[in-house]
């Protein structure tokens, strides 16, 4: 079966490429790529006016699953994933059981296995990611993980992360690190300033974040072993992976779409959808935020996707769990915020979607090349839409921009050269 994707504005950053051509798939893979294709015969994706990019690639997703499915299974995290433009999506040990093992990383394979979006299993760093004891890295790689983390409950101590970094650097697999210090963070709520003042809360200091992204840039300095930061928040924390960079160091980060887009001020308005790990913070750190998108500090951009059931996100704002779900806006948040505010061009942007999250954890996803395998999203970049979760993929419905009028909309999503997710408004 052969996929005609006629006349579209094909974006590929890896492979410098930015033209009005034609794309014929066949056989799951990318057989030509010209001005002008003809393929008699062929399925047509009429695809001027859209943008036709490599699959997306998001780095920071919980898909919940095993253990944790009232929360989301990877089912319906994959189907999100394919309503988001998304083609592949690495997935945060913090299930139940923890993902420390070949056995657990195993299911998730398996329960991946038919086609759609691709999941990319994440190992925990250290047992149970309780911080202690180290996991075997070299059997998680070999079990299929394309990075260790202990996400969502950092590792605390200084000299388990230096020898978890060695451990990973020696396996081959790079580090991903949520920077906050456990001690000033304690289980609070939100950023501490204005908002956790005027609401009497104790807060979530920006300077809990910026240590442990200092800390870890050091070591990663020290061992020689990568480090990617994981969804930076405050303009700080910016500032010193930008350092680092400078000095040669192997840090890289990324941020979210809320972190570009929404300040503490959310907090009041949204309760508990506002609740979300490392904190939302203030307009000069949004700005901070937009520099580093803007002059590379930040390579990626990740969506930290994180669903909880409605009645864990009833709870009282100290009580619910923190997250927010974010496969099914992150494209149509980051063209309003960064591509229709003139911040970055769709180039730069499809690059921290696909090509940039792909290098960061060496995989081969996010380009567009003859021979290689078809994984493409088409997006129309200026279309209007207004998020209404109880529509979402996921079982997830916490976000933060339901009811909100986006600019830029997922069209097609293509993987392994199959159609997994259309725009209910395309025909073909
Ligand atoms: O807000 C968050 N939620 N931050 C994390 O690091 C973990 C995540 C989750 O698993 O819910």
């Amino acid at each position: 079966m052969e996929l005609l994707i006629r006349g579209g504005r094909v974006i590929d950053p890896a492979g410098g490429v930015d033209d009005v051509l034609d794309i014929l798939v066949k056989d799951g893979r990318i057989a030509r790529m010209e001005k002008t294709v003809d393929a008699p015969g062929a399925q047509m994706i009429q695809a001027a006016g859209l943008v036709v990019c490599p699959g997306l690639v998001d780095m920071h997703v919980h898909l919940r699953d095993p253990g944790l499915t009232h929360k989301e299974t990877i089912p319906t995290g994959r189907a999100a994933a394919a309503a988001g433009g998304f083609s592949a999506v690495a997935c945060m040990p913090n299930t139940k059981p923890t993902a420390d093992s070949p056995e657990v990383l195993g299911y998730i394979l398996d329960a991946a296995a038919s086609p759609g979006p691709h999941v990319l299993p994440i190992g925990a760093l250290t047992v149970g990611e309780r911080g202690e004891a180290l996991t075997d890295a070299a059997a998680l790689r070999q079990a299929g993980a394309v990075a260790l983390s202990d996400d969502g409950m950092p590792v605390q101590s200084a000299a388990v992360m230096r020898r978890g970094l060695q451990a990973a650097g020696a396996a081959g697999l790079p580090v991903l690190s949520h920077c906050e210090d456990g001690e000033l963070v304690r289980n609070y709520a939100v950023n501490e300033g204005a908002v956790s003042r005027a609401l009497g809360l104790p807060g979530r200091p920006a300077i809990a974040e910026e240590l442990m992204v200092a800390r870890d840039a050091m070591l990663a300095q020290e061992t020689g072993c990568p480090v990617h930061i994981c969804h930076v928040s405050t303009a700080k924390s910016v500032e010193i992976v930008r350092r680092f960079k400078a000095l040669g160091v192997p840090v890289t980060c990324e941020t979210c779409p809320q972190y570009f887009s929404l300040t503490e001020d959310e907090v009041p308005r949204q309760g508990t959808l506002a609740r979300v790990n490392p904190p939302l913070r203030t307009k000069a750190d949004v700005e901070g935020i937009l520099q580093g998108l803007q002059d590379g500090a930040i390579d990626a951009i990740a969506t930290d996707h994180a669903p909880h059931a409605q009645a864990e996100k009833a709870l009282p704002l100290p009580e619910a769990p923190s997250g927010m779900v974010g496969l099914e806006t992150a494209l149509g948040v980051t063209l309003t915020y960064l591509y229709h505010t003139g911040a970055l061009s769709l180039p730069q942007i499809v690059k921290k979607l696909t090509a940039a999250p792909a290098a960061i954890l060496r995989v081969p996803y996010g380009r567009l090349a003859v021979g290689g395998p078809a994984h493409i999203t088409l997006f129309d970049a200026e279309e209007a839409w207004t998020v209404e979760p109880e529509r979402f993929y996921s079982m997830g419905r916490n976000t933060p921009f339901g009811g909100m009028t986006l600019r830029g909309k997922v069209k097609y999503t293509i993987v392994d050269g199959q159609i997994v997710y259309r725009d209910e408004k395309e025909r073909l």
